[in-house]
């Protein structure tokens, strides 16, 4: 599984799954949310309304994902997932990693082979980019299910922790 780290846009990018740092309510909001809605146009939230109306009418539960269509992104589907909020007194990684891993379990039963994720938690929810970008990197890699990961970052300062994170890893 390769595992690349670039400065961009993530709905520009040309994957098969880019994953949504979403809310559990699914029905948009601003940062990469907002964006994925913007440009995927009224096919993803109409599903996500679909899916709040069927076995998600409490919400997507933090950590957990769920597919819908790209829309008019460059990608086959959208995975929505919903970070941890950043707290300072509770330890909430594991909720991350698994953010990553059940996105990455979502792709790959679809048959993706492709994934892009942002920088999940790491903008309203306010987790720390080092911390983000180490617990993603460390979940990614235990899930080597799809032959390319790539963490499309949107700042200087999140290329800067990925890429640190990763020459920290082994
Ligand atoms: N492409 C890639 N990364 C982006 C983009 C984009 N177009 N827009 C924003 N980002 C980056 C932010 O800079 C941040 O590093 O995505 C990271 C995640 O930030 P948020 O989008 O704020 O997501 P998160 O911190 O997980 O908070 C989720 O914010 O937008 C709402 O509805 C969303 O309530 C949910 C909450």
């Amino acid at each position: 599984m390769r595992i690349e780290i670039v400065k961009g846009d993530i709905t520009t990018q040309e994957v098969d799954v880019i994953v949504n740092a979403a809310n559990s309510s699914l029905l948009g909001g601003g940062g990469v949310d907002g964006a994925i809605h913007r440009r995927g146009g009224p096919a993803i939230l109409a599903e996500c309304r679909k899916l709040r109306a069927g076995h998600l009418g409490r919400g997507l539960p933090t950590g957990e994902a769920v597919a819908t269509t790209a829309g008019l992104l460059p990608a086959r589907w959208v995975v929505h997932t919903v970070g941890p909020v950043w707290s300072s007194t509770e330890d909430r990684s594991a909720l991350l990693t698994a953010c990553h891993h059940n996105s990455l379990r979502v792709a790959a039963e679809l048959g993706a082979e492709s994934v892009a994720f942002p920088a999940i938690s790491t903008g309203v929810y306010r987790w720390p980019l080092e911390s983000a970008a180490e617990i993603a990197l460390a979940a990614v890699r235990e899930t080597p299910v799809v032959d390319l990961v790539r963490f499309v970052l949107f700042s200087d300062d999140a290329l800067r922790a990925f890429t640190e994170a990763r020459s920290r890893q082994p």
